[in-house]
C-alpha cells in the first residue's frame, strides 16, 4: 500500500478531506495498468473471445459489446432480486460498536459437552480477536473447537464474548442491510423517485437482449460483455481495494441451448482461469474452485470461482471472478417482470416441416456468466508483482507481465550532456510514436543511472534504454531488464523491434 501511494498507483479518495470509507482513486501508473487490464478483457473476450479457439459447438466463439447505464428502471432490480434479497446479515457490539458479518463470526465452544456457565468466545478468524479469544477459551475449556456463530442460538447470544468485547452477552440480534445504494431521480424527486445505482453490471445485458438480438445478425450461442462502475453499500469495506463500495466489473453473459450449457460452463470456466494465468498470476497464488452442492443458487447448477491468494487472506484465497451457470433464471425473471417476450427463436433447431423449412425452436436461453472484477484483478496484479530483493539496488520491484505494465519501456540519457539528451529525446519520440497505445513510455535524465532504474523498477518498468558514450561513436545502447537486474547492448536502430519482440506483439 506504501508502494502504491508513493509511487501513484492507488490514492484514498477525497484524501485531503480525511478520505472516504471503501473508495479509492487511481494514480496516474494505477489508471494506465487497470486500463491495460480492462482492454485486456476486451481484447480477449469481446474482439477475439477466448483467443480466436473454437467453443464446444465446433465453431469460433462469437461475443458483442454493449454499455449499459448505472441507473436502471427500479424494476430491474425487483426482477433481479436485488431488492428482495441483496442483504448481508451483520450483527453489532454494544459494548466496542462494531459491526460484524453474522456468517464471518466463528466461536469457541468446549470440544465436548456443554458450556455451562462458562462464556463462548467469538473471533473474527484472521483478525487478533482469534488468539486472544482462542487463549481465553483454553483457559475455561481445556480442549476447544470452532463452530460458526450461525449455529448459535439468538436466545444463546447473552452467553457469547463478542471478539473485541470485554463483556459477555454484548452481541444483538442478527440484522439485514440492503447493499443498494439509492438515489432520486428528477429535482424535486421525493421517496416515489427512488432508483439505484447498479450493484452489478449483468443485469443491464439482460434487459438489453432482446434489443441485441433484433437489431444483430447474431445467433445462439453467442456472448453479450459489459464493463463498468457498480457500486454496494458494503457494510465492511476493507484490505484497501478488494472490498470497495464503487468498483468496476468485467462481466459477460455467454447464451446459449439448454442442451449445450453444461458444455460451454466448463469451456469458460477452464478459460478464464487460464485468462487470469496470461496476463501475470500463473502459479501457486491461483486456484479454481468448484463450489459444493450447498454453495449453490437454487437456479444454478454449476459456478466456480478464480480465487487468489491475497496476502490478507494468505493461507487462504479471495474471490477475483465468478462463473456461474445461470440456467434462464434472469431471462425468466425479466420476461415475467417486464410482460415482454425476451423467448429465443432457434431457425437451426426445431421441428422439419414437410417443404424442408424448419419451423425454430423457442427457448429462454441458458446463461452462462463469467463475472470478474476490474478492481480486484489490479489489485491481485499489484499483489503478484510485488517482489522484494534485498541484493538489489532496487529491493522493490513490481514484476507487471509486460502486457499490463503501465510503463512499457523508459529512455535514459547516462549524463545529461555530451550530445546523448538529444539522441535519447529522438528514441523517446520514436518509441512514444509505435506504442502510445499500450502504454507510457518514460523519459527521465535526473538523478544517477542507479536511481533512475530503482524508479523503473518500482513503476514495473520491463525494460530501459540508456544512452552513454558509445551510443554517440557505435550507435548500441544499453538494455537492462527489470527481472534480472542485467545488462546487455543492441544496436540504436533496432530498440523498437527488439520492445515489440519483448512486449510479445
Ligand atoms: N453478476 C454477478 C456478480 O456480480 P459477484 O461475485 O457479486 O457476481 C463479481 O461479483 C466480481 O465483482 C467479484 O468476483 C469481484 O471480483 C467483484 N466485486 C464484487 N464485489 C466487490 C466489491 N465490493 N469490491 C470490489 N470488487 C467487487
Amino acid at each position: 500500500m506504501a508502494l502504491c501511494k508513493r509511487r501513484g498507483f492507488i490514492y484514498q479518495a477525497s484524501e485531503i478531506y480525511g478520505g472516504i470509507n471503501g473508495f479509492w482513486d487511481y494514480g496516474p501508473l494505477g489508471a494506465q495498468l487497470k486500463k491495460n487490464l480492462r482492454e485486456a478483457w476486451w481484447e480477449d473476450m469481446i474482439m477475439r473471445p477466448a483467443w480466436g479457439q473454437n467453443g464446444p459447438n465446433g465453431s469460433r466463439v462469437r461475443c458483442l459489446p454493449l454499455e449499459t447505464r448505472i441507473v436502471q428502471h427500479p424494476k430491474v432490480w425487483e426482477a433481479s432480486g436485488h431488492v428482495g434479497g441483496f442483504n448481508d446479515p451483520m450483527v453489532d457490539c454494544r459494548e466496542t460498536k462494531s459491526r460484524y458479518r453474522y456468517d464471518h463470526v466463528s466461536v469457541y465452544v468446549p470440544a465436548e459437552g456443554d458450556a455451562g456457565e462458562r462464556p463462548l468466545f467469538a473471533y473474527m478468524k484472521d483478525s487478533p480477536s482469534e488468539a486472544k479469544q482462542l487463549k481465553k477459551a483454553e483457559k475455561a475449556f481445556g480442549a476447544t473447537k470452532t463452530v460458526m456463530l450461525t449455529t448459535i442460538a439468538v436466545t444463546d447470544f447473552v452467553k457469547v464474548l463478542g471478539p473485541d468485547a470485554e463483556k459477555v452477552g454484548t452481541l444483538t440480534a442478527p440484522k439485514q442491510f440492503n447493499l443498494m445504494f439509492k438515489t432520486f431521480i428528477g429535482a424535486t424527486a421525493g421517496e416515489d423517485d427512488t432508483a439505484y445505482l447498479r450493484p452489478e453490471t449483468a443485469q443491464g445485458i439482460f434487459v438489453q437482449f432482446k434489443n441485441v438480438v433484433d437489431t444483430n445478425r447474431i445467433k445462439v450461442p453467442f456472448g453479450i460483455g459489459n464493463t463498468g462502475t457498480s457500486f454496494r453499500n458494503e457494510v465492511t469495506p476493507r484490505n484497501f481495494t478488494f472490498r470497495s463500495r464503487e468498483f468496476d466489473q468485467m462481466e459477460l453473459e455467454f447464451f446459449c441451448h439448454p442442451d449445450e450449457s453444461q458444455a460451454w460452463y466448463k469451456f469458460w470456466r477452464d478459460f478464464r482461469m487460464e485468462w487470469w494465468k496470461s496476463i501475470g498470476l500463473a502459479g501457486d497464488n491461483l486456484i479454481l474452485r468448484e463450489h459444493e452442492k450447498d454453495e449453490l443458487s437454487h437456479y444454478s447448477t454449476g459456478t466456480s470461482d478464480v480465487e487468489y491468494r491475497f496476502p490478507f487472506t494468505a493461507p487462504g484465497f479471495g474471490e477475483l471472478e465468478g462463473i456461474a451457470h445461470r440456467g434462464n433464471y434472469d431471462l425468466t425473471q425479466h420476461q415475467t417482470h417486464s410482460k415482454v417476450k425476451l423467448e429465443y427463436n432457434d431457425t437451426e433447431r426445431g421441428e422439419l416441416l414437410p417443404n424442408g423449412a424448419r419451423r425454430g425452436e423457442r427457448y429462454l436461453p441458458h446463461c452462462i456468466e463469467p463475472a470478474a472484477g476490474l478492481d480486484r484483478g489490479v489489485l491481485a496484479i499489484l499483489c503478484e508483482a510485488y517482489t522484494k530483493d534485498e541484493s538489489r539496488p532496487s529491493p522493490e520491484f513490481m514484476k507487471f507481465h509486460p502486457r499490463v505494465a503501465p510503463v512499457k519501456a523508459a529512455v535514459f540519457p547516462l549524463v545529461a550532456k555530451d550530445g546523448m539528451p538529444e539522441v535519447a529525446e529522438k528514441l523517446h519520440t520514436e518509441l512514444t510514436d509505435k506504442f502510445w497505445r499500450l502504454g507510457a513510455i518514460d523519459f527521465d535524465e535526473k538523478q544517477t543511472i542507479g536511481k533512475r532504474y530503482a524508479r523503473m523498477d518500482e513503476a514495473g518498468c520491463p525494460y530501459c534504454f540508456t544512452i552513454d558514450g558509445d551510443t554517440l561513436t557505435q550507435h548500441t545502447v544499453t538494455v537492462r531488464d527489470r527481472d534480472t537486474g542485467t545488462q546487455s547492448r543492441i544496436a540504436l536502430d533496432k530498440v523498437a523491434s527488439f520492445l515489440t519482440e519483448k512486449l510479445g506483439l
